[in-house]
């Protein structure tokens, strides 16, 4: 028997050996398509190399792409575990051909490969064309020799492949394969077309156009080609059974499901096993994939899909969670062609346990309900939608899980009841709603939540990616469109830009388009906490809802952001370990360029402390750990050891960020709740350092610090600053500090010196005595005047007072010049007190030196003025008093 997997390996390896290059499977999630939910075919990922947008990885290329069909257009999952060919997840097999070889060689290709590598009955085989491909017509007619009615003609959209409304398109030729009479069906195009004995097994696209809202707009820059085979239905071919649900892959899943039900596949059971192992399969690869069940978009496909094969694992009897227990059959199956799976194991497993768990919760009473409800309803009766809704609110019952329980017994269920008491809930929610009190601005965010739901935020994973724009808002109001030179805020269905919150701030980048937008992204707010809004400029161009846009972030100023918010938790985790458990974060500013963190602790760091903890987290950066993330309930992360942010709301899921090994190994350095985004080893930060530490308010300390490059630049700026003071020192930078301290005591030495020469010189003493006055007579009273630059003003009584018993009789006055100003003084013997007062003279003097008042007592008075030069002018002052009294 040929397995799966050699099926998958000799395809590839037949095109590897045509000279195509092997492309491994994009992820399910396409980041780079705003009209998809997950990738739906084996092209997707390729849709930019055939519209001539993006280089292809080489001209000719295969592989072997994961697919889901579940939720947006192609929705398979109803069908799921009732048909044999139906799944939620599938392989498709490919070949693409970039503008390189077109319809011959395609043609040629698919027939070889089937017929002589893999050796397919001829006779067994069938194709159609687009009903006026006469080209495609001749080529299989030439190859096979086929008889007319073996290559039919089909008219309809069956045979013209278009990957969505929006993208490359084309005719397609498809090959089927006849299963055999004993299955009721005819060949494609009769009236039995439906029945399953023609299967159709590859899909060849001549793609040749492109298509926008499902109308042709143009060609593509040139003819091109995907295929497509679904390797499920070749390998029932190949393994000679009729049923893909009994090829080698799901017969080991549904062992594997008999096995810990203890129930066989047999009879009504069948159907719950498939669809266990149907949703085993997507469930898983979804997970591995970075999509999370969540209650809107992707994460709700996710959920439903899981509680569907929940409840057909509780139809089976299964008394605990089974789910989980299925994955490492599923990997023992696939995870060699997909390691991915291998990699994600255990949070695979987690999240299907925990969601098993809470789930079956709800599921008995649900159950309960719906008999209840529905006892008295016959087949052909129908489920009132209230009912299925208060299933969907209370239990958790997606509608399709409602719908699929019924479908049994032939009861349907009112879609329209169900959507009516949907609207009516929301509408009570926003009545309900207190929202940040600007109630006009909120009124937009919350009619846009409404309508759109939460914006998906694609960029833990990814930096680019592509996106339908939903809504724009100028001035507080939603407008269509916006033109150059418009300031706005733009909102789309998807987004890798970060809106900041969390201290976390918001990306900046470009939105744009290949036919001219061009948007600049200032910043990304997160309005309600599940709307990012890309604030910015229309710098050229025009942007209207519904475009499809490319979104692309400033991956630089990102990876500052992350390095920046990592630090933040290992800083945390240093904080508390240097000063103790009682400091939990207080807030923090996560910003491109620098980050803050507000802790709490009642006493400023000392030196030490800041150096300890700087080292500490310098070593962590330098270990170089993986930075991993795991999502759990907020109770369980908070028990395995988690940070959390106390008075914080969080979800029913969060994110769980670890970083960092103790020395001994045993535990993770820092481990706390984040939504932020983060590097991926600690040695992403490169470098950290912290620059101040200042107090916020009584009991919280702030610390700032920067890493990576920044952090470099700013040491950098110290050194040269060392260097340029250890320059003018004339020293070498290292003992630059040395001789600093050297010239400041030097500098007290040699001003205590000047101040007492200065004295001395006032005094007479020191030899010449220039400075000394020459005592005068002024109408037989003996005057000293004197003006003594740079004299400290302290100096002015003990020489005023030396001068006095110098002259025995007499006046004495001097005046200090400093830095421009003057402080004066001036002094009476006792036995002229009588006659003359110091204050009296102070004044006249201090008057000339254009200053106020002076005062003292009638034998010593000072004073002062502000134009020190008229110093003599001060000291002629009191000589003219004296020749006047
Ligand atoms: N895109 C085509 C399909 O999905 C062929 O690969 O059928």
């Amino acid at each position: 028997m040929t397995s799966t997997n050699d099926i998958r390996r000799s395809f590839l390896d037949y095109f590897a050996g045509q000279g195509h290059k092997e492309v491994a499977s994009a992820p399910l999630v396409p980041f780079s398509d705003p009209t998809l939910m997950f990738v739906n075919a084996g092209m997707v990922p390729f849709k930019n190399s055939f519209t001539g947008l993006e280089t292809p990885p080489a001209p000719r290329a295969t592989s072997a792409q994961k697919c889901v069909r579940a939720g947006g257009k192609h929705n398979d999952l109803d069908n799921v575990g009732y048909t044999a060919r139906h799944h939620t997840f599938f392989e498709m097999l490919g070949n693409f051909s970039f503008g390189d070889y077109f319809k011959e060689q395609a043609i040629h290709h698919a027939w070889t490969l089937l017929t002589k590598e893999w050796g397919l009955d001829p006779e067994r085989l069938l194709v159609t064309v687009y009903h006026t491909d006469d080209e495609a017509f001749e080529l299989w007619k030439k190859l096979t020799g086929f008889a007319d009615e073996k290559i039919i003609r089909i008219p309809t959209k069956d045979n013209f492949w278009a990957m969505g409304s929006d993208g490359p398109c084309g005719p397609c030729s498809e090959i089927f394969y006849d299963h055999g009479d004993h299955i009721w069906g005819g060949p494609p195009g009769s009236p039995e077309e439906d029945g399953d004995r023609f299967v159709e097994i590859w899909n060849l696209v001549f793609m040749q156009f492109t298509q926008e809202a499902d109308e042709i707009v143009g060609d593509l820059p040139k003819p091109s080609i995907d295929t497509g085979m679904g390797i499920e239905r070749v390998a029932a071919v190949m393994q000679g059974v009729h049923d893909n649900y009994d090829t080698d892959t799901f017969k080991a899943l549904i062992a594997a499901s008999e096995g810990l039900t203890g129930v066989k596949a047999e009879g009504d059971r069948t159907a719950s096993h498939r669809v266990i192992a149907d949703h085993l399969r997507s469930t898983s690869f979804l997970l591995a994939d970075g999509v999370l069940p969540s209650n809107e978009g992707r994460g709700y496909v996710l959920r439903r899909i899981m509680r569907r094969a929940m409840r057909h694992a509780h139809l089976l009897g299964a008394d605990k969670p089974l789910m989980h227990r299925l994955v490492p059959e599923l990997v023992s199956e696939m995870g060699a062609a997909y390691p991915e799976l291998v990699r994600g194991q255990a949070l695979i497993q987690e999240v299907l346990e925990r969601e098993e768990t809470q789930f079956r919760r709800t599921l008995d009473k649900g159950l309960r309900l719906l008999d209840e409800e529905t006892g008295d309803l016959g087949e052909g009766g129908t489920l009132p939608g209230e009912t299925a809704f208060k299933l969907y609110d209370t239990y958790g019952f997606p509608y399709d899980l409602t719908e699929d329980a019924l479908r049994s017994r032939g009861i349907g269920v009112d879609r329209e009841g169900f959507d009516a008491a949907m609207a009516q809930q929301k509408a009570a929610a926003r009545a309900a709603w207190k929202g940040s009190g600007e109630a006009a601005s909120d009124e937009v965010w919350f009619d846009i939540a409404e309508r759109e739901g939460s914006t998906e935020f694609t960029g833990y994973s990814s930096t680019t990616g592509e996106a339908a724009v939903v809504a724009i808002v100028k001035d507080g109001a939603e407008v269509d469109r916006a033109a150059a030179g418009d300031q706005v805020i733009v909102l789309t269905n998807q987004t890798p830009f970060y809106g900041e919150s969390g201290g976390q701030t918001g990306d900046a980048g470009r939105i744009w388009t290949p036919d001219g937008l061009e948007f600049a992204v200032e910043t990304t707010n997160k309005p309600l906490g599940r709307l990012h809004a890309h604030v910015g400029k229309v710098i050229k161009g025009e942007v209207k809802v519904g475009d499809a846009v490319h979104l692309q972030i400033d991956a630089d100023r990102r990876d500052r952001i992350r390095a920046n918010h990592s630090a933040t938790h290992l800083v945390h985790a240093a904080l508390r370990n240097a000063l103790g458990e009682h400091v939990t974060q207080k807030g923090s500013l996560v910003a491109d360029d620098r980050f803050r963190f507000d802790f709490s602790h009642p006493k400023p760091l000392s030196a030490e402390e800041i150096a300890d903890i700087e080292a500490e987290v310098n070593a962590e950066i330098r270990a170089n750990e993986q930075v991993s993330t795991r999502l759990m309930t907020p109770d369980d992360a908070v028990a395995a050891g988690a940070l959390a942010l106390f008075g914080e709301k969080y979800g029913d899921e969060v994110r769980v960020l670890s970083m960092g090994r103790k020395p001994d190994g045993s535990r993770n350095f820092s481990v706390e709740l984040c939504g932020g985004t983060h590097v991926e080893a600690t040695g992403d930060i490169g470098l950290f350092h912290i620059v101040s530490e200042s107090a916020v308010s009584s009991g919280v300390r702030r610390i700032e610090a920067l890493t990576g490059d920044a952090a470099r630049r700013w040491l950098l700026a110290r050194d040269e600053a060392v260097k340029a003071i250890a320059s003018a020192l004339k020293t070498a930078p290292d003992d630059a500090a040395a001789r600093v301290t050297a010239l400041v005591e030097e500098r007290k030495r040699l001003e205590k010196e000047l101040a007492e020469a200065k004295r001395a010189l006032a005094l007479g003493g020191g030899g010449a005595g220039p400075a000394q006055a020459a005592d005068e007579d002024i109408g037989g009273v003996t005057f000293s005047g004197q003006t003594i630059e740079g004299l400290d003003p302290k100096e002015l009584r003990p020489l005023l007072d030396e001068a006095k018993s110098r002259i025995g009789s007499g006046i004495a006055a001097i005046c200090a010049v400093n830095d421009g100003k003057a402080a004066f003084a001036v002094a009476v013997t006792d036995d002229l007190i009588g006659r003359f007062s110091a204050v009296d003279l102070v004044r006249k003097g201090v008057e000339a030196l254009g200053g106020k008042g002076g005062g003292g007592r009638p034998d010593m008075a000072q004073g002062g003025g502000p134009d020190g030069s008229q110093a003599d002018a001060a000291i002629a002052a009191v000589r003219e008093a004296l020749s006047a009294g």
